[in-house]
């Protein structure tokens, strides 16, 4: 009996001393430099400042454009616009202006026949097809609550009968605090979408980036900063988790556990095989990395696995390469003197390994979000203030990676 809680305690004591063994993200201004990366790239010029980007196709990707969502041409090594769609406009405030944030990231269904934009109250639906050819009714579905105004990212449910959708500073209700948006999906039979809104789960300061769990059980959500760090006037945030069953009925009583995140995390991303947790933390230059099931589990205390610097403000990241490596949108969005933009390549293995290696590909300014393309091919950029889509070709570099780890 003695002996067990010896035992016991030693293991807890262990832990406690591998937890300690990676220390929470500090805050930092400029990254430090990188070597540099040479990736085959092109910019196309769009009319205005970009941000969610979703692949429908090898050939076709969809961009938020301020009040408008793109349709862009990606078959060729330059893309280019092929039409605008313009987006409703929304009069929320009691004394009548509008909310001019616009389109934010943009969600794609899985069988690429939907894309979900958020926007303000909640999400606009676009019918693929119909924004292709340009057809009037390519709005099929506009997911709304009047009380909030600052959508930025949206999640669905494994099944897609469920919408999640962040809402960074949340309502006139919440008293500044930003959280998530809860819809049940319908499919009409005319092929239009409507939502039911069920409710919202409350979470910290400036609440922006979501990822679902590999088994679709769990949400991961970060909120920029807790009111006790804006106590001490720092922005140290957290990644909390929620339970998808509950956000589908009592989305208040969702919260399941929440962990620190470094200062100001803004993005969360699942790596392919479901086993770890990244997110950037934008005032820490870091990425802040957690084992997936530490998370659910009474050891979230001791989740943390990995730190890893990147560039300057990172926001936007991406795994590439089948998951072999990871890519940060490094936006300088502070414009630090010192610092520059890029995208940083982080090699996964070597990142968890403590073997960090990474380098930094050149881009424009104000670097914020990403999509892939189905063959992996193809990363596309947005740089939101240089008015820009990069497209990056990574064929080279994948084949290349099979032989040299970077
Ligand atoms: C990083 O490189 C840039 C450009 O070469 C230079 O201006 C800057 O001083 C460097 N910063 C640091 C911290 O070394
Ligand atoms: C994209 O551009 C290519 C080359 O100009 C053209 O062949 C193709 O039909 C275009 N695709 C769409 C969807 O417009
Ligand atoms: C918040 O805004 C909604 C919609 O504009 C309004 O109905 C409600 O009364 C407001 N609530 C508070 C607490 O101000
Ligand atoms: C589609 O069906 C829904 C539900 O029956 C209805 O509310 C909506 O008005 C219909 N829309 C169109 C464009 O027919
Ligand atoms: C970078 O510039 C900021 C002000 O923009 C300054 O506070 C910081 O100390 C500088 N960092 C380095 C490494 O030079
Ligand atoms: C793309 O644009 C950025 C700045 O907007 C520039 O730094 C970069 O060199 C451009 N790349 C290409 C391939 O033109």
């Amino acid at each position: 009996m003695q002996r067990s809680v010896f035992f016991f305690s030693l293991f807890a004591a262990l832990q406690i001393l591998v937890a300690a063994q990676i220390p929470p993200a500090t805050c930092q201004q400029a990254a430090p430099n990188q070597t540099v990366l040479h990736l085959p790239s092109a910019n196309v010029s769009v009319p205005t400042s970009p941000w969610g980007l979703a692949y429908v196709s090898d050939g076709v990707a969809f961009i938020s454009l301020g009040a408008f969502v793109g349709v862009l041409n990606t078959s060729t090594c330059t893309s280019h616009l092929i039409r605008t769609i313009k987006l409703p406009k929304y009069s929320i405030h009691s004394d009548g202006s509008t909310d001019d944030n616009g389109a934010a990231e943009l969600t794609m269904s899985k069988n690429r026949k939907e894309v979900w934009v958020s926007l303000g109250p909640g999400a606009i639906v676009l019918d693929v097809e119909k924004a292709l050819c340009g057809h009037e009714d390519a709005i099929i579905g506009e997911l709304i609550t009047p009380m909030f105004s600052s959508a930025t990212q949206i999640v669905l449910s494994i099944d897609e009968s469920y919408a999640f959708i962040s809402q960074e500073y949340g309502s006139n209700a919440t008293r500044g605090r930003g959280g998530v948006q809860v819809f049940e999906v319908n499919r009409e039979r005319n092929g239009t979408i409507s939502g039911i809104y069920i409710g919202f789960t409350e979470l910290q300061y400036a609440v922006n980036g979501m990822a679902l769990s590999a088994d679709g059980k769990n949400i991961y959500v970060t909120s920029e900063a807790t009111l006790a760090s804006l106590m001490h006037h720092k922005d140290r945030g957290i990644l909390s988790v929620l339970d998808v069953e509950r956000l589908k009925f009592t989305p208040s009583k969702a919260l399941k556990v929440s962990v620190d995140a470094g200062c100001e995390p803004v993005r969360v991303a699942v790596s392919p095989d479901g086993s770890s947790v990244w997110v950037t933390a934008r005032a820490s230059n870091h990425l802040v990395v957690f084992d997936a099931t530490k998370l659910t589990t009474m050891q979230h205390y001791d989740a943390q696995i990995a730190t890893v610097q990147v560039g300057t403000s990172p926001i936007g990241l991406v795994f590439v390469n089948g998951g072999r490596q990871i890519i940060t949108a490094d936006s300088n969005r502070n414009n630090f003197r010192n610092a520059t933009t890029g995208l940083t390549v982080v090699d996964i293995d070597s990142a968890l390994s403590g073997k960090q290696k990474f380098a930094r590909v050149h881009t424009g300014l104000f670097p914020r979000s990403f999509s892939l393309s189905p063959d992996g091919n193809t990363l596309l950029v947005s740089q939101f203030d240089s008015n820009a889509i990069q497209s990056i070709n990574l064929a080279l570099f994948s084949r290349g990676q099979k032989h040299h780890a970077l």
